[in-house]
């Protein structure tokens, strides 16, 4: 199945078998390896995209169900090599510790910060609630949003 996908801001072709998800078609065929997989059942966050601007889960999208939806993935967030203020707060604030979770936290936080600049706490813990972190990182991760919300 040949699809045409709008991923980072261009249009990329992927020939497919039917069925074939969003995130094994970024990974596999894009080469856009930023989205993980983790739990394959759209409950741990580490696969997150933005679809329109929205974090999803890529792991239970079927390209069948794209679409015009536009994609972003981790990749897509840095422009002409420079991490966007979250990515640095995330940096700065050491909210990383093996990284698995990390493109799909700064995708939740990023859909976050687009649509309320300044969020309350309740509101950062309700959008990582999705992103499941083995290492524990919510305090700094919480903290690195705050910070970005601040610039
Ligand atoms: S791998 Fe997609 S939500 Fe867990
Ligand atoms: S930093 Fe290891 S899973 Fe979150």
């Amino acid at each position: 199945m040949k699809t045409t996908l709008r991923v980072n801001g261009e249009a990329r072709e992927v020939d497919v078998p039917g069925g074939t998800t969003l995130l094994t078609a970024l990974r596999e065929d894009l080469g856009l390896t930023g989205a993980r997989f983790g739990c394959g059942s759209g409950h741990c966050g580490a696969c997150f995209v933005l679809l329109n601007g929205r974090a999803a889960a890529s792991c239970t999208m079927p390209l069948e169900r794209l679409g015009g939806m536009e994609v972003t993935t981790i990749e897509g967030l840095a422009k002409d090599g420079e991490l966007t203020a979250l990515q640095r707060a995330f940096v700065e604030r050491d909210a990383m510790q093996c990284g698995y979770c990390t493109s799909g936290m700064l995708i939740s936080a990023t859909a976050l910060l687009s649509q309320t600049p300044k969020p309350s706490d309740e509101l950062i813990r309700d959008a990582l609630a999705g992103n499941l972190c083995r290492c524990g990182v919510y305090a700094r991760a919480i903290e690195a949003v705050k910070q970005a919300a601040g610039t």
